[in-house]
């Protein structure tokens, strides 16, 4: 884990943030999870930010609780930024999400392509602690990680595919699924990624 900030730093410094291979126009089926289960006022964080366009679309949409975390500093002063602009600003945590700690639970924790990263059982685990103490009961993780016919690695990193029986066996009683989807994203080069998205709900009451 020691370089992984700076291998994510530099990313963010030296290329042209539209042509990331994880970049999107609009985050359609995040965005329209989000407000089909959610309301404006609840505490929505999304882990691995990155620059990705959703905060501004939920701030422009009303969201007041937006919280975004990510590891690179460059990534997250851009984002700092760009939505200057909102007075409904969200919370930046600039750091690990492994290491974080918080004193909210949230109503919603969303993550695009970051849990996907984590190689190791016991990071996998490190942060499924995390999410299982700052997600409310009956809180929502909506999760989209490449599926077992996509990438078996981005940006010079291993990451796991994941399809729902891997997911809700490694999630095990704590959540139930609610629903998921497959998504080919399209890739700025003209390509495409096989992403799957889990929506689930936590079901213990702690
Ligand atoms: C593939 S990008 C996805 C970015 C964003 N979620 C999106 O959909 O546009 C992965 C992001 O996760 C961040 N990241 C990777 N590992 C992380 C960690 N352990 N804690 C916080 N952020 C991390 C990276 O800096 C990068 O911005």
């Amino acid at each position: 884990m020691t370089n992984i900030l700076t291998h994510w730093d530099e990313v963010y410094q030296n290329k042209d943030h539209a042509q990331v291979s994880w970049h999107q126009e609009h985050s359609a089926i995040s965005f329209d999870w989000i407000i089909n289960i959610t309301h404006k006022d609840d505490a929505v964080i999304d882990v691995g930010s990155g620059v990705s366009i959703l905060a501004d679309n939920l701030l422009d949409k009303g969201y007041t609780h937006l919280s975004l975390l990510e590891l690179s500093p460059t990534a997250i002063q851009t984002t700092q930024a760009r939505l200057k602009k909102y007075t409904n600003k969200p919370n930046f945590y600039n750091e690990n999400i492994l290491d974080f700690q918080s004193n909210t639970q949230y109503d919603l924790w969303h993550d695009r392509a970051v849990f996907h990263f984590l190689t190791d059982e016991k990071d996998r685990q490190t942060y499924l602690g995390k999410l299982k103490q700052y997600l409310k009961p009956q809180g929502y993780f909506l999760l989209a990680t490449f599926a077992p016919t996509g990438p078996k690695e981005c940006s010079g990193l291993n990451v796991v595919q994941y399809d729902v029986d891997k997911i809700t066996r490694l999630l095990g009683a704590d959540f139930k699924l609610i629903k998921t989807t497959a998504e080919a994203h399209p890739h700025p080069n003209g390509s495409t990624q096989n992403f799957n998205y889990f929506l689930l709900q936590k079901t213990s009451d702690q």
